[in-house]
């Protein structure tokens, strides 16, 4: 069974749109990315669409270098017309991540990759959390309570894996989180007994029928484009035994709409609170 989120990405849009409704303020998010390729150009451009069916002023900066990314950040930072600032990612490996994090403006980093705004996860301040974690914990709350629940998260970046499972681990969620990566040995061992498996691999098809269990929920993040179509992490069989999240159209509408609704946010009661 597919989970309809959808659904729950036009239920985040229509906050958006009463809370600009009440507000004069024109929201702006500015998008950088550095030599993007025709995938990020276009999941920008998707981006761009959904700004502007919200009403969302939108400018997409493309760049060549390091230099020119620190300079437009630190331009659209000092920027009082500028709401929120979206770096896409991966970076090409010569740039340092962790520098171009810090200069996103934490009060502008809609997307939740200021180190400042990962440390406050840690105390259950999410106004800031990476987006995509938030997508799936708020598709997870929309279909189950996640207390005492056995979930097991198959990935550790600090754009999905880690900042999930601190989320999860809140104590009004209170689910029990086992974490996996490359190295770990038993996966499908875990991933059998789950009620939950978040799985953001980034590998068409990892997550198969045999690993999940009867009746659990599976969050496919993965987002793979083998011979021109868009693949999940998880094989399609498994909609026959789970409730799972589609691919196209599943945590990533959910992630777009979040990351409008902090930049409506921020605009209209100037600062992420
Ligand atoms: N829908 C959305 O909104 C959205 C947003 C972000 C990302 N994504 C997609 O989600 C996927 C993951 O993204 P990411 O940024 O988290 O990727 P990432 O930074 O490459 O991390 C991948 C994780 O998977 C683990 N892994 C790799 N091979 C494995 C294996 N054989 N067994 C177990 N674990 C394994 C890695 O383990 P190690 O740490 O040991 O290397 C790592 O922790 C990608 O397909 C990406 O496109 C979707």
């Amino acid at each position: 069974m597919l989970i309809d989120c959808k659904k729950i990405a036009q239920m985040i849009d229509a906050q958006s749109l009463s809370l600009l409704q009440k507000s004069s303020v024109r929201p702006k998010l500015v998008s950088l990315a550095v030599k993007p390729d025709q995938s990020t150009v276009s999941y920008l451009k998707s981006q761009q669409k959904k700004a502007q069916s919200l009403g969302i002023d939108y400018e997409m900066i493309n760049v060549e270098d390091a230099l020119s990314l620190e300079e437009s950040l630190q331009k659209a930072s000092k920027d009082e017309s500028v709401h929120g600032l979206f770096v896409s990612h991966p970076l090409p490996p010569e740039i340092d991540e962790m520098k171009i994090a810090n200069l996103i403006e934490a009060d502008k980093d809609v997307e939740g990759r200021n180190p400042l705004n990962l440390g406050r996860l840690v105390y259950g301040i999410e106004d800031f959390a990476p987006c995509t974690a938030a997508a799936i914990v708020r598709i997870l709350t929309s279909v189950t309570d996640l207390t005492g629940k056995n979930v097991v998260v198959i990935g550790r970046s600090t754009t999905v894996g880690l900042p999930v499972s601190i989320m999860l681990l809140r104590r009004d969620r209170s689910a029990t989180v086992t974490v996996c990566h490359s190295r770990t040995t038993n996966i499908p061992e875990m991933t059998r007994k789950a009620d939950v498996t978040i799985v953001a691999v980034g590998k068409a098809g990892f997550l198969t029928s045999e690993m999940v269990r009867d009746g659990s929920i599976v969050i496919d993040v993965g987002i793979n484009v083998v011979d021109g179509k868009v693949l999940g992490d998880a094989d399609k069989s498994i909609q026959e035994k789970a409730q799972v999240t589609p691919v196209p159209g599943g945590v990533g509408v959910v992630t777009t709409s979040i990351l409008m609704n902090r930049v409506v946010r921020n605009a209209v009661r100037g600062g992420m609170n």
